[in-house]
């Protein structure tokens, strides 16, 4: 087995709480393109002009079209082997929580119960003028979708000025500053409030164990263990050395 699966192997099994913060990256394995990586959406669409609520106030139609192609593309994904692990993991009493700033729905869809959505959930659309909220289902193949009011509603995702879901931000700020163990998987950790998490943890004491393709802004200064590869490898390797190591 390799060393660094091993010993991230071992401290989640002696971590009486441990949490997983993930990012984009964790779901490019199902097909969802993250948003810096070489090809990555912000390649394609500019964030100021498609990614900020003053972008969206001022020209709604134009964000769905980014939007459009996004919800065919997390249509047709599916939970790979990283989400699958975390659920697992889960299941065997040894993730106590997901903070995700992925609104794809992939963790839940794997079957992880605690899951925090800390930039919403594209599952349901809100209007901003009426604050009435559908399920984005009941607006299927209407772009860009309406409220009753007329006016084009929003996904409930958390766009670039907006606020953090309070509750989201307390728990997952709470959960951090408790955990033994954090395993961040799959994010650049440069959007703010999200990437304050990996420091209080670290902060506090927890062990850090990072799964990313490639060194972030965390691996040089908090990471201890550093799983170089892709989530859907790293996160199977890590839950099949747990199963071993506890004679499963
Ligand atoms: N396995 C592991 N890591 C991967 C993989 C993979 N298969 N593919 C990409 N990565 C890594 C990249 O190296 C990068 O470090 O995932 C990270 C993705 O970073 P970003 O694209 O910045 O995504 P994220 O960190 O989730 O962005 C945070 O920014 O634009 C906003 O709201 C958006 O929630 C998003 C937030």
């Amino acid at each position: 087995m390799d060393e660094l699966i091993d010993k991230a192997a071992r401290i989640i099994l002696g971590s009486k709480l441990t949490l997983a913060l993930t990012g984009a990256g964790i779901s490019v394995e199902s097909g969802i393109p993250d948003f810096r990586s070489r090809g990555g959406l912000w390649d394609r669409f500019d964030p100021e002009e498609y990614a900020t609520i003053y972008a969206f106030r001022k020209t709604p139609e134009k964000v769905w079209q980014m939007l459009k192609e996004m919800e065919g593309i997390v249509d047709k994904a599916r939970p790979n082997e990283a989400h699958i692990g975390l659920a697992e993991l889960e299941r065997m009493g040894l993730l106590q929580c997901i903070s995700t700033q992925n609104v794809d729905n992939l963790h839940q869809e794997a079957g992880s119960r605690d899951v925090i959505e800390y930039h919403g959930n594209s599952r349901s659309l809100i209007c901003l003028w009426c604050n009435k909220r559908y399920d984005y289902r009941e607006k299927k193949g209407e772009y860009p979708p309406k409220c009753e009011c007329g006016k084009i509603l929003k996904p409930d995702v958390i766009f670039f000025g907006e606020a953090i879901p309070p509750s989201a931000m307390t728990r997952s700020s709470q959960l951090a500053s408790t955990c033994q163990a954090l395993l961040i998987i799959g994010t650049s950790a440069v959007v703010y409030p999200f990437n304050v998490l990996p420091r209080q943890a670290k902060q506090a004491g927890a062990k850090i164990i990072e799964v990313n393709l490639e060194k972030t802004v965390l691996t040089d200064h908090i990471t201890d263990i550093f799983l170089h590869g892709k989530a859907s490898e790293k996160v199977s390797q890590v839950v099949s050395a747990v199963r071993e190591l506890r004679g499963l």
